[in-house]
C-alpha cells in the first residue's frame, strides 16, 4: 500500500526529531514536510493544508495548543497528533479537548509513530468521506423540495445543480407569480456550498424607498429621523450566505447603484455610513415582470440587469407543465395531512379531470390554496371530489376539451342519440351530480335533464 497521497507536517522545534520523524515517515511513503515553529506551521497549512499534523507541546513563540487552535479554526479538517515530553503529558491531554486526536510521548518507538499515524489518516478519510457524503445528501434534498417530473422542471433542476460549486454566481429567477421562484431560489443555496449560512430574502416591492435601503444595507445611528441606533442590514447579516431580491424589478434608482457596486466590488456602505463594508453574499434576484422590458423603458438599470442576468432560470407557469399538477396536489396533501393530522388519500379521479384542466392563473401558489381549501372546508372527507373545489375550478372547460367533446360526423355517420348521451354523462361530472347546475351546462331546463337521463338510463 502506498501512502504518497498523504501529507504530513512535522513540528518540532528540536532539529533532531524533526530530521528523524520525517525520515521515518518518508520511508513509510508520507510525503512529509517540517516547521520548526507554530507560526511557520500556520503558514504553510495556510499555503497548502497537510491531513495530519504531528505537533510538539513545547515551542518557541506561540505554543503548541494555540497553533493547534489557530491550524483547526482555519482548516477544521486537519487531523492533529500531538507530540509531549513526560513532563508535558497533562498539556497534550488538555489539547485532545481542543481537538487532537492523539498524542505521543517522547521519546517513542517508530513502531508507535507509523501506528499513531495510520490511524490519524484514517481518521482523515473517514471525516473526508463523512463530509462528502453530508453534502451529497444535502445537494439531493435540496433539489428534492422541487416537485414535478416534467420535461420543463427536470430542465430548471439541471440548471440549479450546474450551478454546482460556483457559489459567487449571480442568478436571476424569471417566472410569474406562484410559480415557484422562492423554491427554486432556495434550492441554489441549499445545494451550494453556502447551505450552512444563512439565507434571507427581501421584497423590494414592499418597502418604501428609504426603508428598503436600509434593510438591505443598515444604517448609521442618526442616518434619518428614526434611525437612534445603528443598523445591520440583510447583506451583513447573510454574510457568507445568500440573498434573495424578489421583485428585483421594484427595486428604486438608488438601491440599484448600491446594488451594483455590491456585485462589483463587494463592497458597500450602510445608510448614512463612510466605511466600506466588504460583503461575501450571493445575490439571488427574482422577477415577475420582463426587466428587459423595464430597461427599454429606462426604469431599470441595464447595467445592474446585465450583472444580474449571469445565469438566467426561466420558470414555467404551472398552465405549461399541467403534467406536475398529479405529483404537487400529491405533495401538498401529504404536507397538509402531517401539519392538520389528517388522512386524506387523494384526488379522485373526477377531481384530478378538473384540476387537470385548469389554466391555473395563481400556478402552484393556487393548486397548494385549493387543496388547502378542502382540507379546511371538508374536515371529514378522505379524497377530494369535485364538490370540494371552488365553483371556478369546477366550471374548468377548457376550450380544447370542449371542442374535442363533439365529435365529427365521420363518412360512416353519428348517432346523435349516442352524442347526446355523451354530453349529458359529461355535464353531469363537471356538475359533480348537481342536475340543476348540469341542464344549466346544457341549456336545457331541469325537468328535460330528467326526462333525458331517464330515457339514457343514467343515474
Ligand atoms: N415545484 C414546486 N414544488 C413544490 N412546491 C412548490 C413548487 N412550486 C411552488 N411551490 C409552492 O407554491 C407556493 C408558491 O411558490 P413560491 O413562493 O416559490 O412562488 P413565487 O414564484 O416566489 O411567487 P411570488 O412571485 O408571489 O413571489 C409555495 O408554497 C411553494 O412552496
Ligand atoms: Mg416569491
Amino acid at each position: 500500500m502506498t501512502n504518497l497521497s498523504s501529507r504530513v507536517l512535522v513540528v518540532d522545534d528540536e532539529k533532531l526529531i524533526r530530521w528523524s520523524v520525517a525520515e521515518r515517515l518518508q520511508r513509510s511513503g508520507y510525503e512529509v514536510i517540517s516547521a520548526e515553529s507554530g507560526e511557520q506551521a500556520l503558514e504553510l497549512i495556510a499555503a497548502n493544508p497537510p491531513d495530519v499534523m504531528l505537533l510538539d507541546v513545547k515551542l518557541p513563540g506561540i505554543d503548541g495548543v494555540q497553533t493547534l487552535q489557530r491550524a483547526l479554526a482555519e482548516n477544521a479538517d486537519l487531523i492533529v497528533l500531538m507530540m509531549s515530553a513526560h513532563s508535558t503529558v497533562d498539556v497534550a491531554v488538555e489539547a485532545m479537548k481542543h481537538g487532537a486526536v492523539d498524542f505521543l510521548v517522547k521519546p517513542f518507538p517508530f513502531q508507535a509513530l507509523d501506528a499513531a499515524v495510520e490511524r490519524a489518516i484514517a481518521t482523515a478519510r473517514t471525516r473526508r468521506q463523512i463530509t462528502a457524503l453530508a453534502s451529497e445528501r444535502r445537494n439531493a434534498n435540496a433539489l428534492d423540495a422541487i416537485v414535478g417530473g416534467s420535461a420543463s422542471m427536470e430542465q430548471v433542476r439541471s440548471m440549479i445543480s450546474r450551478l454546482g460549486s460556483s457559489d459567487t454566481t449571480t442568478v436571476l429567477i424569471e417566472g410569474e407569480s406562484g410559480c415557484g421562484k422562492e423554491v427554486v431560489g432556495r434550492a441554489i443555496h441549499f445545494q451550494s456550498a453556502r447551505a450552512e449560512r444563512p439565507f434571507l430574502q427581501v421584497n423590494c416591492a414592499a418597502l418604501p424607498e428609504h426603508l428598503l435601503e436600509s434593510e438591505l444595507f443598515g444604517h448609521e445611528r442618526g442616518a434619518f429621523t428614526d434611525a437612534h441606533a445603528q443598523k445591520r442590514g440583510l447583506f451583513e447579516s447573510a454574510e457568507g450566505g445568500s440573498v434573495m431580491l424578489d421583485e428585483i424589478g421594484d427595486l428604486p434608482p438608488g438601491g440599484q447603484a448600491k446594488l451594483l457596486r455590491l456585485l462589483e466590488n463587494k463592497t458597500f456602505r450602510r445608510v448614512g455610513g463612510v466605511q466600506e463594508l466588504r460583503s461575501d453574499v450571493r445575490v439571488i434576484a427574482a422577477t415577475n415582470v420582463d426587466l428587459e422590458q423595464r430597461v427599454a423603458e429606462g426604469r431599470f438599470r441595464a447595467d445592474l440587469f446585465f450583472r444580474l442576468n449571469v445565469v438566467r432560470i426561466i420558470v414555467p407557469p404551472l398552465r405549461e407543465h399541467q403534467e406536475d399538477v398529479p405529483a404537487l396536489a400529491a405533495h401538498f396533501i401529504a404536507r397538509f395531512n402531517a401539519e392538520l393530522k389528517r388522512q386524506v388519500r387523494g384526488v379522485s379521479s373526477q377531481a384530478m379531470e378538473l384540476l387537470k384542466a385548469y389554466h391555473w392563473p395563481g400556478n402552484v401558489r393556487e393548486l397548494r390554496n385549493v387543496v388547502e381549501r378542502a382540507f379546511i372546508l371538508h374536515a371529514g372527507v378522505d379524497e377530494i371530489r369535485p364538490e370540494h373545489l371552488s365553483p371556478e375550478l369546477r366550471r374548468a372547460t377548457p376550450a380544447k376539451r370542449s371542442e374535442k367533446l363533439v365529435p365529427a360526423v365521420t363518412p360512416d355517420g353519428l348517432v346523435l342519440d349516442d352524442v347526446e348521451r355523451k354530453l349529458i354523462v359529461e355535464a353531469m361530472e363537471r356538475a359533480s351530480g348537481n342536475q340543476s347546475k348540469a341542464a344549466r351546462l346544457l341549456g336545457v331546463s331541469r325537468d328535460t335533464l330528467r326526462y333525458r337521463l331517464k330515457k339514457h338510463g343514467i343515474g
